[in-house]
């Protein structure tokens, strides 16, 4: 399975950048942030920072005193967040880097800084990695005694078509440039994170997605946050579900001639497989937010 996890990011997100912050995102990094506990004069590394989402209510969270350092691989995405950046000339403690968070080790800028930061974050991204439980390790030196880090996985059951595709991915030999197989339960997830030598690991279900007709922090809190069945579909529906997504997959890799009917084949079967006995397929708004401390 030959790819670039970084380069692939960097295209899918680089596309993706001038309309991200129109999404669920907004709250969902706003959620995170608010989880973390941030106080003032703290140290924050964001990782995956992407448009900013998380590392500005950080910056509000951590004041004048305290300093946020964003990394992402996509220039797009680091370029909105410069934008905002540059819309806010009093903010001084926050700086953006270009690099891949699987290797932050050679990071010029983070050099001084192993052992240093209070916070962590990764909201969103690392399911986008092939090999997690080692990023988090490498992340976890980063992090100060007492320091913690936050981030999350999606639910197996959550944006089936997504997973759904990875499966199919994995039978053919193609490349869908996000993992989630790698975290099938919370435990996968709980187990990552004590892999990292994190201790006391929460791991809590919360929904993702924005609640109808409002993407407002306070409103979705008020609604409970809590994880909910999202779509019923049926075994049927898989049909057509690829044929409207097919051409959009690993840059339309399942939907050329040659492998496209192979491809809708393993994805109808692997869609089935999800079916409950009742033959309905269950979509699940669910995402582990996952915190552990350096000890
Ligand atoms: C879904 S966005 C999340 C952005 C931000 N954390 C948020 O909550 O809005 C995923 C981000 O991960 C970044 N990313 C993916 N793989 C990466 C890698 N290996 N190194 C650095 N950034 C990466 C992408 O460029 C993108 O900005």
């Amino acid at each position: 399975m030959a790819h670039n996890q970084s380069a692939d990011a960097q295209r899918l997100y680089d596309g993706r950048s001038a309309t991200y912050d129109d999404s669920w995102h907004v709250r969902f990094a706003r959620h995170m942030v608010e989880i973390a506990s941030l106080q003032p004069g703290q140290k924050v590394l964001d990782l995956a920072c992407g448009t900013g989402l998380v590392t500005f209510p950080a910056v509000d969270a951590v004041g004048s005193s305290g300093t946020v350092i964003g990394v992402d691989i996509s220039s797009g995405m680091l370029a909105q967040a410069e934008k905002k950046l540059e819309s806010q000339p009093s903010v001084r403690n926050v700086a953006f880097y270009q690099h891949s968070i699987t290797d932050l080790d050679t990071l010029e800028v983070l050099k001084q800084r192993k052992g240093t930061f209070d916070l962590i974050t990764c909201a969103s991204a690392l399911v986008l990695l092939p090999e997690p439980r080692e990023a988090i390790k490498e992340w976890t030196s980063y992090l100060k005694p007492g320091g913690k880090l936050i981030t999350d996985v999606t639910h197996v059951q959550s944006q089936l078509t997504g997973i759904t595709y990875e499966r199919v991915g994995r039978k053919l030999g193609v490349n869908i440039p996000w993992y989630r197989l790698n975290f099938e339960t919370p435990e996968d997830f709980r187990d990552a994170l004590a892999y990292a030598g994190l201790k006391d690991v929460v791991v809590k279900p919360i929904a993702q997605l924005a609640i109808e007709g409002t993407n407002d922090l306070k409103d979705y809190l008020a609604a409970g946050a809590r994880s909910r069945l999202e779509k019923e579909y049926s075994i049927e529906d898989a049909d057509k579900i690829f044929e409207a997504t097919a051409d959009g997959v690993a840059e339309g890799g399942l939907g050329k001639a040659e492998i496209r009917e192979q491809a809708k084949k393993l994805f109808k079967e692997v869609w089935a497989k999800i079916a409950d006995a009742d033959g309905r397929v269950r979509g699940i708004d669910c995402v582990y937010v996952g915190v552990g401390t350096k000890p």
